[in-house]
C-alpha cells in the first residue's frame, strides 16, 4: 500500500481547468437559504427551515457541456456552508470542501466558483459541511449538462426521479437528522418516503409506445434502494451521468435490479405500453417494493416498434491506461478508537493549520478508511493524506468493506472506471464517481489522477461525518 506521507515542499497541486480558457463563461447568481413548504401535504402543517438554493426546491439547473460557471455564490443560512459540485471534473479550488479546498462561508458571506462543465451528464450539487444537516433539509439541486451528441439519440419523453426521504415529527417539523445508533450502523433514516418532494409517488404522462428517459439520483443521504420495474422494455443506458456501453436491459442485470447508494445517479430508458397502460418504477430493496413513480402512457399518435436499448455517446473524461496502472488499497472498517493513526501533517504543509469547523463533522468517531479517520479529534486537525499520487498515472484501487454495512464510497474530482467486484462477478465494467461497496466485498476501480486535493469518502452523510473519508494528494 503507498501511503507516503508528503513533505511539503512543491507539493501543493495545481489547480487545473477541463475547459479551454476561451470557453463561453455563464454567470451564476446562487443562493442558498431557508423556507417553509408543505411536505407532508398541502392541508398539513408547513415545514419550516426547509433548505433550498435560491429560494426553490428541487430545483433543475441545465446548462450545454463545455459552458463554464462564473458561480457567485450567497450564504442566505444561518449557518456555514459551501458548494460542492458533485461529479464534474474541475479545479479542485472550486470543489468545496472545508478545509482542504475553502474555508467554510459564514452566513452572510459569498465565495466565487469557477465551475466548467466539461463532460455531458447527469449530477448535483450540494454543502460539504453540515452535509447531513443541510441535506437532510432539502439543500441540493440537480445539475444536467446536455450536449449535442447526446441530443442526436432521441427520447420521447425525459423525467426525474429524486429518492429523498424526510425526516419530521407528526407536527412536520424536523427531528433530529442523525443518531449515534444510526451513524455507527446503516445511517439514520428518514420517517417519511418521498419522491421529488412528494410523499404521494408522482405519476406522469408519457407518449404511448414511446421511450421515456427516467433519471434516477438518490439525494437522500441513507437510502440505498434496489432500482427496477415492473415492465420488460427497460434498460440502464448511464450511471452518474456517464453513458453504459453496451446499454443493459434490466432484466439482464442480477436479480433485474440496479443496485443505489446515496449520491448515485442512473438513467433508464422505458419503452412505454399502449395508450391507458403505465409501468411502476419500483424500489424491490424493502420488504414490500415501494413504488417511486407511475409512468402513464397516453396516445400521442406513436406507433407499436420492437425495443431496443439505446447507446448514448461514450464518455469524454479522461481514462486511465489500464496496461499502466499502480495499485492502491484501502480498507473501510469501524473506527479502532483513535481517530488519526497516522503522523500529522508536517508543520511546513500548507495545510497544516487547517482546522476542520466542528459543525462540518460528527461529534463521535465510528469509521475509518485504512485505520485514519478524518479529524473529530480535539484540534479538529486536517487528517493527512491516504496517499499522495502522481498527476497523470493510472491507479486502480481495491476498496474492501470490512464493516456489516453498504457504503457509497465517492472519489471527486475523477470519473472512475469500476472493474470488478469480489462479489459481483456478472456485472459489465462501467464508469462512475460513487461505487457502492457491499459487506465482505472487494471492489476495483481505476482512475487517471487529476491535479488537486480530493476526498474520497461514503456518500451515507454521517459516517462521512463520523470519520468515513479520507483524501488524496494529486500532485
Ligand atoms: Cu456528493 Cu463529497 O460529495
Ligand atoms: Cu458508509
Amino acid at each position: 500500500m503507498l501511503s507516503a506521507i508528503p513533505s511539503a515542499i512543491g507539493q501543493v497541486p495545481a489547480s487545473i481547468d477541463t475547459l479551454p480558457p476561451n470557453a463561453p463563461v455563464k454567470r451564476l447568481s446562487l443562493s442558498a437559504g431557508e423556507m417553509d413548504v408543505h411536505l407532508l401535504g398541502p392541508d398539513k402543517p408547513a415545514t419550516k427551515h426547509f433548505c433550498a438554493y435560491d429560494g426553490e426546491p428541487f430545483k433543475i439547473f441545465r446548462f450545454e457541456r463545455g459552458t463554464r460557471l462564473a458561480v457567485d455564490f450567497k450564504n442566505n443560512l444561518p449557518d456555514p456552508t459551501t458548494v460542492h459540485w458533485h461529479g464534474i471534473r474541475g479545479p479542485y479550488l472550486s470543489d468545496g470542501v472545508a478545509p482542504l479546498t475553502q474555508d467554510v462561508i459564514q452566513p452572510g458571506g459569498t465565495f466565487a466558483y469557477n465551475v466548467p462543465l466539461p463532460d455531458a451528464g447527469f449530477y448535483f450539487f450540494h454543502p460539504h459541511c453540515d452535509e447531513t444537516g443541510q441535506v437532510g433539509r432539502g439543500l441540493f439541486s440537480l445539475l444536467i449538462v446536455d450536449d449535442a451528441e447526446e441530443r442526436k439519440v432521441k427520447f420521447d419523453a425525459e423525467c426525474f426521479v429524486v429518492v429523498k426521504d424526510w425526516r419530521l415529527g407528526d407536527d412536520g417539523q424536523w427531528i433530529a437528522m442523525s443518531t449515534d445508533e444510526g451513524a455507527s450502523t446503516a445511517g439514520t433514516f428518514g420517517t417519511v418516503r418521498a419522491t421529488n418532494g412528494s410523499v404521494t409517488p408522482p405519476r406522469v404522462e408519457v407518449p404511448a409506445y414511446g421511450d421515456a428517459r427516467v433519471r434516477v439520483i438518490i439525494a437522500d443521504s441513507t437510502r440505498v434502494i434496489d432500482l427496477g420495474t415492473d415492465h420488460d422494455d427497460a434498460a440502464l443506458i448511464a450511471v452518474d451521468g456517464q453513458a453504459l456501453l453496451p446499454p443493459q436491459v434490466l432484466d439482464n442485470l442480477p436479480d433485474g435490479i440496479w443496485r443505489m447508494g446515496p449520491a448515485m445517479r442512473a438513467d433508464l430508458q422505458v419503452r412505454m405500453p399502449g395508450p391507458g397502460e403505465e409501468v411502476k418504477i419500483f424500489d424491490y430493496r424493502t420488504s414490500e417494493p415501494y413504488l417511486l413513480t407511475t409512468l402513464v402512457a397516453v396516445d400521442k399518435g406513436l406507433k407499436k416498434t420492437a425495443f431496443k436499448p439505446k447507446a448514448l455517446p461514450a464518455s469524454i473524461a479522461p481514462m486511465p491506461d489500464l496496461a499502466k496502472t499502480l495499485p492502491l488499497e484501502y480498507l473501510v472498517q469501524v473506527s479502532a478508537g483513535a481517530t488519526i493513526v497516522s503522523p500529522p501533517l508536517p508543520a511546513d504543509d500548507p495545510l497544516s493549520k487547517a482546522l476542520v469547523d466542528s459543525l462540518c463533522v460528527g461529534q463521535k468517531t465510528h469509521w475509518a478508511i485504512s485505520r485514519d479517520s478524518w479529524s473529530t479529534d480535539e484540534a479538529l486537525r486536517l487528517p493527512p493524506p491516504l496517499s499522495q499520487l502522481a498527476t497523470g498515472s493510472s491507479y486502480v484501487v481495491t476498496c474492501t468493506n470490512v464493516t456489516k454495512h453498504v457504503h457509497p464510497m465517492h472519489l471527486h474530482g475523477h470519473v472512475f472506471k469500476v472493474l470488478s467486484s469480489s462479489k459481483k462477478k456478472t456485472m459489465p465494467q462501467y464508469l462512475a464517481d460513487t461505487v457502492l461497496v457491499e459487506p465482505n466485498e472487494s471492489v476495483q476501480f481505476a482512475f487517471k489522477a487529476a491535479s488537486g486535493n480530493w476526498v474520497f469518502h461514503c456518500h451515507i452523510l454521517e459516517h462521512m461525518d463520523t470519520g468515513l473519508m479520507g483524501w488524496f494528494r494529486i500532485a
